[in-house]
């Protein structure tokens, strides 16, 4: 399939040249990119260091087994343009042919990600799919996931009005399995007629809910979430039961551009969210031992990765806990936490709609904060949501960039989503 594609020229070598610790790589776009032996060597995908049937390193290429400056005995372009070695000195059992595509999507000193994401205010488009082509359509499953990927949002239109938990699962499964929520079932249901429900947890209330990330109490709430809207009948004019979504990515760059101070505290400061539950409402509020929980987690509202971008937002006031941190710095955290709140209820950064029945929104929990206005009496709505892992959507939207590329599955095992993406984009 691989000889089949048509690649870009900075995916073609033209030549090879062995140096004394590497191979200096030259493309047909003009580029050159060097590769230390000690790197390749690690990588080889012969027979004797990689299982193919496994798709893992096998035990045998360790660290103990490879030594540490290789010897290499010839670098050559091979007769389908990829580089071939064969390892001299104590490698000279290993034979690695390097695909030429995976070589320079390794390349260290260029190339961004292709896929940005769009941050995001009021004004936001959210980006609609269909459900048929979601569920039927690889390509179609790929869009919405790049959709998600850029906006953190998107919603499928036109999914059966008489649906049921089968037609949310039938999206869902398109990425993988849901998330366990240690509740009987794995799916909700949020129904305005539903007088018990109503008496238990915030969110089952008609009351408005600000907007708020899901799981801060749990270890890990990188999540997508779903709601499926079953039933939406209002006899008022207002705008009921709408629902809202704030880009917290952008509020932490209005943060971090306004507000340095703050978005210092919020970066920095630990803040304790706890869930502490007795019974389920499933079971008629029954205190089952399995479904019992008392959750205790610290994280920071704008969390950053290692190289300080934003990670993820954790925001939720109804599972705040005591704050655990050392009283002189209190006040400067609450002003920041206070502004915070402030502007994930800014109108400016609050893009409002009516989710219609037939419709599935779809967010990412470590992006996005959700919530609704209030429901007023003369409403009557019925929704059904679910959550996927936010690791099994990313794992999902890897494979579909990998297909993309028509890569062989030994040379995507262990690409990073950078890698992939340039992967996949190497048709010309
Ligand atoms: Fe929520």
């Amino acid at each position: 399939m691989e000889n089949q594609i048509e690649l870009k020229l900075a995916f073609q070598i033209d030549t090879v040249n062995a140096t004394e610790n590497g191979v200096n790589v030259s493309w047909k776009d003009g580029h050159t990119s060097f590769y230390n032996n000690l790197w390749l060597r690690d990588a080889c995908r012969c027979e004797r260091c990689f299982q193919f049937d496994t798709l893992s390193v096998d035990y045998g290429n360790d660290p103990l087994t490879i030594d540490i400056r290789p010897e290499l005995d010839q670098a050559s372009k091979d007769s389908d343009g990829n580089l071939n070695i064969n390892w001299g000195g104590k490698e000279s059992s290993h034979v690695t042919n390097f695909d030429a595509s995976w070589l320079r999507a390794h390349c260290n000193v260029e190339m961004n990600k292709r896929l940005e994401r769009r941050l995001w205010d009021k004004e936001l488009d959210i980006p609609h799919f269909d459900y048929d082509k979601v569920v039927n359509n690889d390509d179609e499953l790929f869009g919405w996931l790049n959709g998600l990927h850029q906006y953190g949002v998107a919603i499928i239109d036109n999914a059966p009005l008489d649906g049921d938990e089968s037609s949310l699962t039938a999206v869902t499964e398109r990425i993988g399995i849901l998330r366990d929520r240690h509740h009987p079932t794995n799916i909700y249901t949020l129904d305005t007629t539903d007088e018990v429900a109503k008496t238990i947890q915030s969110s089952y209330k008609l009351t408005k809910v600000p907007p708020h990330t899901d799981y801060t109490p749990y270890m890990d709430s990188t999540l997508t979430q779903f709601l499926y809207c079953l039933k939406y009948e209002s006899e008022s004019t207002g705008k009921d039961g709408y629902s809202t979504v704030v880009d917290g990515f952008n509020v932490a760059k209005y943060f971090k551009e306004n507000h340095p101070e703050h978005y210092k505290q919020l970066t920095k400061s630990l803040v304790p969210s706890c869930r502490r539950r007795m019974r389920v409402e499933e079971e008629g509020g029954a205190s089952i031992t399995k479904y019992q929980l008392d959750l205790y987690k610290l994280s920071h509202v704008i969390d950053l990765d290692e190289k300080e971008n934003v990670r993820q937002i954790r925001y939720k006031q109804n599972t705040r806990a005591p704050f655990d941190m050392p009283q002189e710095e209190l006040e400067a955290f609450y002003d920041a936490y206070k502004a915070f709140t402030q502007v994930v209820e800014d109108q400016r950064f609050i893009k409002e709609f009516l989710l219609e029945p037939g419709q599935i929104l779809a967010f990412d929990n470590a992006r996005i904060l959700h919530g609704r206005n209030a429901i007023g009496s003369f409403v009557k709505r019925l929704v059904i949501g679910a959550y996927v892992k936010g690791e099994t959507t990313r794992s999902r939207w890897r494979m579909l960039l990998g297909k993309q590329s028509g890569m062989s599955e030994a040379w995507l095992t262990g690409c990073s989503d950078r890698v992939l993406q340039m992967l996949a984009d190497r048709e010309a």
